[in-house]
């Protein structure tokens, strides 16, 4: 029987993929993050209370569940803590079943000040993060002199290792004003911080071989999106990790036959934040009708998310690289008054036509949509729990969808909450 179930964005990120997780913890037993940082916002709605999760696995929401952040992810101390606390005062205890491992990288102060330097210094190009300081923690990770969890629990090494980030980084940190850049001030906290570490910090690997060996039910926790993956994304308008499957084999160092299913979440039409390209974006009343009605303000940053129609090119591509097998479909209610709904099913460049993404970015900022129109059902499916109850037009949609890609629909959302889902 398949169980261990890998959830993955099928697009630009913010699919709904924390709704999904949270909605598929329930039957796990350990959900483990793998990849990204605190540039991740899950949302997850309980009853009426709704919770962002940026760090920690959105199994957290649910007692007794076993969470893991692998080494693959890239940890801000600081945002760990305030994600903790924000948890603890609702009331949701994470003492015992929340574990860190010791080779993750951390993102410091200084990381978000060299991006925003950076940043600046693109100018009109810049990649428009989120500022979480995920890209600089990354390369100081490729570098080789990064600091991780393990560093922590090590005074002494720690302030060498951060002595030697003041020699190699004095470009940005020599005569700053900026708090950021005051390394023994970072040293400092972080030996308050460590504190909060040293109980969570396990060999997630061995964690997670040993709960396998036990039977029991493991999750993996996708963050950002197919195409925000800085090998198979839309680089350099990407983040900084391997967002799809093979990000989770190197982040939690696991095999690949622990995984036994790949689902991917696609919106059903298509958001993205920040810059890069983006085929079918609608900048017109359309586009700002989805952002209305999908509430598209970014869950890390508020920034409105730019919004267009679904593109199976896109999807092909992610549903390939990534292996998934079904999908889960979310935010179809969005879709509910609209007279018809268009899907691009291939692009035109220079008079060819072409169905797949193509690699040169410049050509991919350069296609035009090929669109096929389909009629819209123009009734209210929010909170609809069975397929067969939705209307006619809008199970043609997702049928129209799980057949170009050749895949399985697992689930359609309805809604935010837990119980706005057909399973399938
Ligand atoms: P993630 O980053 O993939 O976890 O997605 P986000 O949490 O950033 O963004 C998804 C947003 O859509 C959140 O505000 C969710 O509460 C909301 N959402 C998820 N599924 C549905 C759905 O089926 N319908 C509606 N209307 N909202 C949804
Ligand atoms: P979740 O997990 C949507 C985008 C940023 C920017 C690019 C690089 O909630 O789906 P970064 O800060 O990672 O260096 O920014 O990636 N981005 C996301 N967009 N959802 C996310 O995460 C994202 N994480 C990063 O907007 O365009
Ligand atoms: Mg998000």
């Amino acid at each position: 029987m398949r169980k261990n179930k890998i959830v993955v964005g099928c697009q630009w990120g913010d699919e709904g993929k924390g709704k999904i997780v949270d909605l598929l913890a329930a039957e796990a037993d350990v959900v483990a993050r793998f990849q990204g940082g605190a540039n991740a916002g899950h949302t997850i709605v309980v009853g009426d209370k709704k919770y962002i999760l940026h760090l920690i696995p959105s199994g957290i929401m649910h007692p007794g569940k076993e969470c893991y952040v692998g080494n693959g992810v890239v940890l801000d101390p600081y945002a760990f803590k305030e994600e903790i606390d924000l948890l603890t005062d609702q009331g949701i205890d994470y003492k015992g079943r929340l574990w860190v491992s010791p080779a993750t990288n951390l993102v410091l102060p200084y990381h978000k000040l060299i991006e925003d330097v950076e940043e600046r210094s693109r100018g009109a190009t810049n990649l428009d993060t989120t500022k979480r300081g995920i890209g600089p923690a990354y390369v100081d990770k490729v570098a080789r002199h990064g600091i991780r969890v393990v560093d922590l629990l090590a005074p002494e090494r720690l302030k060498k290792k951060l002595d030697y980030q003041k020699k190699i980084k004095t470009k940005y940190l020599e005569g700053s004003a900026d708090e950021r850049a005051d390394i023994d001030r970072t040293y400092n906290e972080l030996l308050e911080l460590a504190e909060l570490f040293r109980p969570l910090v396990v060999d997630v690997s061995l964690a997670l071989r040993r709960a396998y060996d036990n039977g029991k039910t493991i999750l993996f926790e996708g963050a950002q999106g197919c195409m925000l993956d800085v090998d198979l994304g839309t680089y350099p308008f990407a983040t900084s990790s391997n967002t799809t499957v093979g990000g989770a084999l190197t982040g939690l160092g696991i095999g690949l036959k622990m995984i036994d299913q790949v689902l991917g979440v696609v919106k059903a039409y298509t958001t993205r934040v920040g810059a890069g390209p983006f085929p079918t974006e609608l900048v017109d009343e359309t586009g700002e009708h989805l952002r209305e009605v999908g509430q598209e303000f970014g869950a890390s940053t508020g920034r409105p998310r730019r919004c267009g129609w679904l593109d199976m090119v896109i999807l092909r591509h992610t549903v390939r690289v990534n292996g998934v097998d079904s999908i889960a479909i979310t935010k179809l209610d969005v879709l509910d008054s609209l007279e018809e709904i268009k899907v691009c099913t291939a692009y035109e460049l220079n008079g060819e036509t072409i169905d797949q993404v193509p690699l040169d970015l410049t050509r991919l900022s350069q296609v035009k949509p090929i669109y096929r129109t389909l009629p819209g059902w123009q009734s209210d499916t929010t909170g609809t729990t069975s397929f067969d109850d939705l209307p006619l037009k809008a199970r043609d949609y997702l049928n129209f969808i799980a057949h170009d890609l050749k895949v399985d629909i697992a689930l359609v959302s309805t809604g935010a909450k837990r119980t706005e889902t057909i399973v399938i």
